[in-house]
């Protein structure tokens, strides 16, 4: 009874990492496709492609239900995979629906019409693909009216997570929020976009200030997660261990991922 979590590299553990504390026997597989990462600079088709290789390496671990635990996955390949990829009997859940539910006080499956909501102005931290796609805003707009998006393409802070250089990322970070900042002088929510961008949480926490509200993701979609099985139980593939898989260098990858996520994590070749 595992399931897949799924990313083009380190980001997708801070979901993982959500997911295992809420639900502690559940099995999970995470598989990092780091040979690839990033991905934020890539077309569409090309991350469809690498999406579904991913993905397809999951079922054969025994997982039914697999997670994109990437924003660039699944603005870029979630809805083409869904619609005419999907084999009977597996399914494939995105990370942008459970973060706009909980920016628009939504519940699962209300499917009311768009009405007003509290945050009026909101800042969307992204890759340059998740920007691009504008799938954020499409999905807003079928929950929320009258919210002001600016969207900031936030370039080279996955590859700087990914090369583990924490200073270059917080550097990076803040001059994403200062070009933010100047055309959003003050924006209520940031939502950080990117599963990678939580490891960088309080950087962009420090050069939004303390009066912004920050949402990431991996919370809000191990409560989603929780939901479904709940009402989805079948979707608990066969598989029974809990396995960290990469396909770049599984030592490399290793201590990236223990470095970013304080404490020791172990991956083996995909
Ligand atoms: N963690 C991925 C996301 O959420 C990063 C994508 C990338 O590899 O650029 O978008």
């Amino acid at each position: 009874m595992a399931v897949g979590v799924f990313d083009s590299g380190l980001g997708g553990l801070t979901v993982n990492q959500a997911i295992a504390a809420r639900m502690p026997d559940l099995p999970l597989v995470y598989l990092g496709d780091n040979a690839h990462t990033p991905y934020g600079v890539r077309d569409a088709d090309d991350i469809y492609d690498l999406t579904c290789r991913g993905v397809e390496r999951l079922w054969e671990e025994g997982c039914d239900l697999v997670i994109l635990a990437c924003n660039t996955a699944s603005a870029a390949a979630l809805r083409r995979m869904q619609e005419s990829w999907l084999p009977e009997g597996k399914r494939v859940l995105g990370v942008f629906v459970p973060m706009i539910e909980a920016l628009t006080e939504r519940r699962w499956g209300d499917n009311s019409p768009p009405r007003e909501v509290q945050v009026k102005h909101v800042a969307l931290f992204a890759t340059p693909a998740t920007v691009a796609s504008r799938a954020f805003q499409r999905e807003l707009a079928f929950r929320a009216i009258g919210v002001d998006v600016e969207a900031q393409p936030c370039g080279g802070v996955v590859d700087a997570i990914e090369q583990g250089d924490e200073l270059l990322a917080e550097a990076l970070v803040t001059s994403h929020v200062e070009a933010l900042k100047r055309r959003m002088p003050h924006p209520e929510a940031a939502i950080l976009g990117c599963t990678h961008y939580p490891l960088m949480q309080a950087a962009f926490q420090k050069a939004l200030g303390p009066d912004v509200t920050v949402y990431s993701q991996a919370n809000l979609v191990a409560e989603s997660l929780e939901d479904y099985l709940k009402r989805r139980p079948e979707m608990l593939g066969s598989g029974t261990r809990s396995r960290f898989l990469t396909t770049g260098d599984p030592v490399r990858v290793s201590g990236k991922a223990t470095q970013f996520l304080r404490h020791g994590i172990s991956f083996d070749q995909a």
